[in-house]
């Protein structure tokens, strides 16, 4: 029985990870801002599961925070503390605005969630992983990361680049690295940023219990990348192989 942090574990995919991790037998330690649904959640799965939950409330935007986050992580275990055996990068949202004339604030605070926590936190727990040899981390990407999908498709294909580049570096250390690239889920994410999703087909739909089903067998077999789903496999694919051109003229995806 290891211990997973998990950023983001107060809805969809997050909370979806807490809850098979804790079904696994994984201890756990979630992230996420509300304090208040944190503690709903951890006391929901301690009942249920019977393992223990430490929460940590923290906006990955504030540096001061991720601090806090980083410093559990780094803590490589003793009589009072479980050292991190899995670490979890899920925590993002959709900016909901063009780039253009959007709000610039909205924008660094994406980056700073998706792409400096997702760093930052990556750092921190791969020192104590090495030293221990094992441990593994999973980033949350997106298939946007394969399209033209403004600044959210540029920091998934960050979050992308990144975890390959960590998965090579940490070749033969006893610690993986994966990224799991989910197409559209039924989560928050959507309604958060007042998306309007009503014209996507259900077929186009992914269910969060699948996605993390999948995500986490991935990262049992060592898999650097992980796209749920044979629907999405073969989005993956045509992306890969289309002209960036046609690519371009599908449009955008926050
Ligand atoms: N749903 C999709 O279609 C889809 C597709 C591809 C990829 N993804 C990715 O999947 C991941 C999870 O998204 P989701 O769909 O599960 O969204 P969600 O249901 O809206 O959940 C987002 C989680 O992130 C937390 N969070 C947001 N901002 C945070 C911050 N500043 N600091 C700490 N925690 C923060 C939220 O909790 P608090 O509000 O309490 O902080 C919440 O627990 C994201 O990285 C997203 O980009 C989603």
């Amino acid at each position: 029985m290891g211990t997973a942090l998990v950023t983001g574990a107060t809805a969809g995919l997050g909370l979806e990870f807490a809850w098979q991790l804790a079904t696994a037998r994984h201890h756990l330690v979630l992230v996420a801002r509300d304090a208040e649904r944190l503690e709903e959640v951890a006391q929901r799965i301690r009942v249920v599961a019977g393992v223990d939950v430490e929460v940590l409330p923290a906006d990955l935007s504030v540096r001061e925070d991720l601090e806090r986050v980083a410093q559990r992580l780094a803590q490589p275990g003793d009589q009072d503390t479980r050292p991190v055996g899995l670490l979890v990068n899920n925590a993002g949202f959709a900016t909901g605005q063009r780039f253009v004339d959007g709000d610039i604030a909205v924008e660094e605070q994406a980056l700073d969630v998706m792409v400096r926590a997702v760093l930052v936190l990556s750092r921190a727990a791969v020192g104590q992983m090495t030293r221990r040899g094992r441990g593994a981390i999973l980033n949350v990407g997106s298939v946007a990361a394969l399209t033209a999908g403004g600044t959210y498709a540029a920091a998934k294909a960050w979050v992308r680049s990144f975890t390959e580049g960590l998965a090579v570096e940490l070749r033969g250390t006893g610690v993986t690295a994966t990224v799991v690239a989910p197409g559209f889920t039924h989560t928050e994410f959507h309604a958060r940023a007042e998306l309007d999703m009503s014209q996507l087909p259900e077929a186009a739909w992914l269910d969060a219990s699948d996605v993390v089903a999948e995500a986490l067998a991935d990262v049992r077999r060592g898999a650097v990348l992980s796209t749920p789903s044979g629907r999405y496999k073969a989005a993956a694919a045509l992306l890969r192989l289309a002209p960036r051109r046609a690519v371009r003229a599908v449009g955008r995806y926050r």
